[in-house]
This record gives structure tokens, C-alpha cells and sequence, in this order.
């Protein structure tokens, strides 16, 4: 094929990534999307295979089909609650990749002196933003999966020495553009390796998921880097995509957890957990719990109902149960619908998966905004393993660290019924005051189990 059509066809490529972008923009749109996205990538893919300058066929099938019989089955077989570790071990094989990428092209080239001044400088670009992104999505990975501890870890003079290193990084790729030997570009790609667990240590928590959307956009910027290397522009057209929304990805989580960038990256929140169920002076704070029969009733008779997910549903994986539970409220002539927070479960969109997994209409997800007004004249929020997004901590206590995050209104409700198995606190390991409110009732155990006796006792009620 001649590169002009090769060029057409990166062309069409680059725009079903942007139409797949506006496709994941609405849980209504979102898998056409994601097949418009794949589309594209199969299309530039088949049509570099047809390029002229395609060379190393063996190496690279090989290459894609390890990548395929390890990819397919950890992609089908991940549990929902593991997705943002799935997430952060691909994000990081994705920027190690274009690290490697742009360290080839100066390695292959016959006399690295050749290089102007621009290529060295895209060069390092992909070096150290993939090599940051490959170590520092490790250091995620790791976390998140409880290979070490999931808190952050502190000790004093971190962010100097984390200083330090990034400047021994810049003056390294300083030598390599004076002087462009291979040796120094390798101690730039270690220092940045070094950099990038260096940098994620500190941060824990909650936190976690933010940061791999950060190093996600990294990894965007690192492909485009190495696109400008490789000349390749669908290259630099799928990693300037990349490095723009998960920039405004972690823009928005960390505006939807109510806290600047700078703070999710450099204060080591969620350092301490908070007991819970006692006060100051140690005594146990009565709650009142129920039966499933009991609070089957209140929601039988109710008029509206608002169900509010978070993480525990992803956990318990109740998510049919809860849809369940809504249509035999409906059947009853119950108004229901779900209360999505932005933030709700450990990763963007966490809840409105789950709910599309279970079939429920997208018509009765509300988010925040639009939910929150309804509040006033719900009867019953029934709130399934969440914590944090309905907290009234977040406007309610200035010291809290959550203080300043848009929550669900569900305390304006007439009653509240928490599904926890627990008095534990939720992600940011603080309190809930709403847990003894005198308008909260709480149903212990797993909310799949409660919620499937609350199924069987609406029925009977
Ligand atoms: P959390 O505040 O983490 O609370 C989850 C609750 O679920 C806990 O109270 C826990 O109590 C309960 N739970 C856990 N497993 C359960 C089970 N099997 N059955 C019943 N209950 C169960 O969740 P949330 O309200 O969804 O808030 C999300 C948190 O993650 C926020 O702090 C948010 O800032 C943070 N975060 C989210 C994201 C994204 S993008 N979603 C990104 C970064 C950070 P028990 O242990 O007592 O059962």
C-alpha cells in the first residue's frame, strides 16, 4: 500500500479514537465506543502490517500474540473490584513500551551523533515520562493489590530527595543532549525508574486511582513522544488523546473528591485511620439496626425510594440483587432510582458498570446534581455499601479531610437505611456522623445477603 493511503487510513484511525472518546462520554453510548475505539486500533494496526516500511514480522506477531494470550484471559477474568489494578499494570507495560521505543530509535541509530537537538528531546521525553509511568504503575499495581501496604509511605526529607533525583534525571538527559552516548540515556531511564517509585510512595489510599489516571496520561504523552521519534503520526495523534483525557480525568476525580491535585499528590492522605464507634471518651455511640422484615416494610409503603451504590456493592457484588430489589419495589408502585456520585466505588464510572452489567435503565441513574434536589422528598435512601459520598463530614467539618467534597444529600431524606457489614469507615477512613443520626436505621451483613432478604420480605409484605 502507498503511504498516502497508509496516511488515510491512520486518518479514519485517529478519528474513531475521537468518536470513541465522545462514544465513553454516556453509560447509553459507552460500548459502542469502546468497539469504535478497538475498531480503530485494528484498523492501524492491519494497515502498518501493509506498509512499505514494515520490517521484523516474526518479532512483532510474536510479540502480539504473547500480548494476546496473556491480555484476553487477565482482561475477562478480572474480578470489577481488581479493574483499577488491571488498570495500572497495562498503563505501565504501556508507557515501559514507549520507553523502550524511544530508546531503540536512538540505539538503532547508526551514529547517535546524527541526532538534532528536537529528536533527543523527544527521545528523552519518551524515555523518562514512560520509564516514570512504567515503575511508578508498579508501585500502584502493588498497592492496590495488597503486594505491600496500600497507606502511604513517609519518612523525613522524602520530597527533597524525590528533588533530587528528578534533578540528577534533567541533568543526566542534560549530558545526553551535549553529548549523546547510550550509557547516559540508560542513566537517565534509571533515574527516572527511580523517580517513579519514589514519587508514588507517599501517596495511599483513595488516592491511588487518581494517581494511575495521572500516570495514565503520562503514558499518553510518552506514546506521543516516541511518535515523534518514530516520524509515526497516528502515534502521536492515540498518545496526545490518551495524555488529554486522563489529564482532565484526574482533573475532574480530584475535583469530584473535593481536593487540588497538588494536595492528592504531595499530602500523604489517609495516612491515619479514624476508629469508629466510640467517642472521645471511648465509650461505644449506640446505632440503631434493624431486620430485614422491619425495613421491608418502610420501603414497601414508601412513595420514592433513591438507591445509593458504592464500593460495598462492587464488593458484595449485589449489583442484580439491587436491581432486584428495585423492580419489586416498582411492581409495588414505588417510585426507585440510583443516586451515582462521581467518585462512588475506586475507580471513574465504577457504579454505572456495575448497574449496566445488571441491565438497569439507564433512565433511572441519576448523578449527583440531578439527584441530589430529590433528597427533600424521598422517603427512603437506602444506601448499599457507601460511605465517603454521603458523608455530611465533607460540609459539615472543616478539619475532616474529605471537607469540601460535593457529597449525596441523603441526611435531607425522610429516613435513611444503611446495608454495611460493619461500623468500619469507608476509603478515607473517617467517620460518618449520618451512621447515628436518629433518621439512620443500619442492616449488618454482606449487601448481596441483605439485600436478597429484603427482596424475599417486600415480597411477603
Ligand atoms: P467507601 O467510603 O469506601 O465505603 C464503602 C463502604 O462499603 C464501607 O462503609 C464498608 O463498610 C462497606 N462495604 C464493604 N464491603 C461490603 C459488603 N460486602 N457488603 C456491604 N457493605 C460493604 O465507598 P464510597 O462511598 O463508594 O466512596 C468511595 C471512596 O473512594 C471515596 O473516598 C472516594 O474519594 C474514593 N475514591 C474513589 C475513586 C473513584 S473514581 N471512584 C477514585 C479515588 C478515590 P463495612 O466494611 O462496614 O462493610
Amino acid at each position: 500500500m502507498s503511504l498516502e493511503n497508509i496516511h488515510i487510513v491512520y486518518l479514519v484511525a485517529a478519528i474513531c479514537f475521537i468518536l470513541a472518546l465522545k462514544g465513553l462520554t454516556s453509560p447509553k453510548t459507552a460500548r459502542k465506543g469502546n468497539a469504535l475505539g478497538a475498531a480503530g486500533m485494528l484498523l492501524a494496526i492491519g494497515v502498518t502490517f501493509a506498509s512499505p516500511k514494515f520490517h521484523n514480522q516474526i518479532y512483532i506477531v510474536v510479540a502480539m500474540a504473547i500480548g494476546v494470550v496473556v491480555g484476553v484471559p487477565a482482561a475477562r477474568l478480572v474480578k470489577m473490584t481488581a479493574m483499577p489494578q488491571m488498570v495500572a499494570i497495562f498503563n505501565g507495560v504501556g508507557g515501559g513500551a514507549a520507553a523502550l521505543v524511544s530508546l531503540m530509535e536512538f540505539i538503532l541509530r547508526p551514529s547517535p551523533h546524527g541526532f538534532a537537538i528536537y529528536q533527543l528531546v523527544e527521545i528523552l521525553i519518551g524515555v523518562i515520562v514512560g520509564c516514570v509511568s512504567f515503575s511508578g504503575s508498579a508501585i500502584a499495581f502493588a498497592k492496590l493489590q495488597e503486594l505491600m501496604t496500600g497507606r502511604p509511605i513517609t519518612y523525613p526529607g522524602q520530597q527533597v530527595l524525590n528533588g533530587i533525583i528528578a534533578l540528577g534525571a534533567l541533568g543526566a538527559a542534560a549530558a545526553v543532549i551535549a553529548s549523546p552516548t547510550t550509557p547516559v540515556l540508560a542513566i537517565v531511564g534509571g533515574l527516572a525508574l527511580l523517580f517513579g517509585i519514589a514519587f508514588v510512595l507517599p501517596i495511599g489510599g483513595a488516592d491511588v486511582p487518581v494517581l494511575i489516571s495521572l500516570l495514565n496520561s503520562f503514558t499518553g504523552l510518552a506514546v506521543a513522544a516516541s511518535g515523534f521519534a518514530l516520524n509515526s503520526v497516528v502515534l502521536v495523534v492515540a498518545g496526545t488523546l490518551v495524555g488529554a483525557s486522563g489529564t482532565l480525568l484526574t482533573l475532574m476525580m480530584s475535583k469530584a473528591m473535593g481536593r487540588s491535585l497538588p494536595n492528592i499528590l504531595f499530602s500523604a492522605f489517609g495516612s491515619v485511620v479514624t476508629a469508629t464507634g466510640s467517642d472521645a471518651s471511648g465509650e461505644a455511640r449506640p446505632v440503631r439496626s434493624s431486620t430485614p422484615e422491619d425495613l421491608a416494610i418502610m420501603l414497601a409503603y414508601a412513595r420514592k425510594v433513591v438507591i445509593v451504590p458504592g464500593y460495598g456493592l462492587a464488593v458484595a457484588q449485589a449489583q442484580h440483587t439491587a436491581r432486584e430489589l428495585a423492580e419489586v419495589l416498582q411492581e409495588k408502585g414505588v417510585e426507585v432510582f440510583y443516586a451515582i456520585h462521581p467518585v462512588a466505588g475506586r475507580m471513574p464510572g465504577h457504579m454505572n458498570v456495575l448497574l449496566a452489567e445488571a441491565n438497569v435503565p439507564y433512565e433511572e441513574l441519576k448523578e449527583m446534581d440531578e439527584a441530589n434536589p430529590e433528597f427533600a422528598t424521598t422517603d427512603v435512601a437506602l444506601v448499599v455499601g457507601a460511605n465517603d459520598v454521603v458523608n455530611p463530614a465533607a460540609h459539615d467539618s472543616p478539619g475532616s479531610p474529605i471537607y469540601g467534597m460535593p457529597i449525596l444529600h441523603v441526611d435531607d431524606a425522610q429516613s435513611v437505611i444503611f446495608l454495611k457489614r460493619s461500623m468500619r469507615p469507608g476509603f478515607a477512613g473517617i467517620e460518618n456522623e449520618l451512621l447515628y443520626n436518629p433518621k439512620t436505621t443500619l442492616l449488618f451483613g454482606d449487601a448481596k445477603d441483605s439485600l436478597t432478604k429484603l427482596v424475599a420480605a417486600v415480597k411477603a409484605a
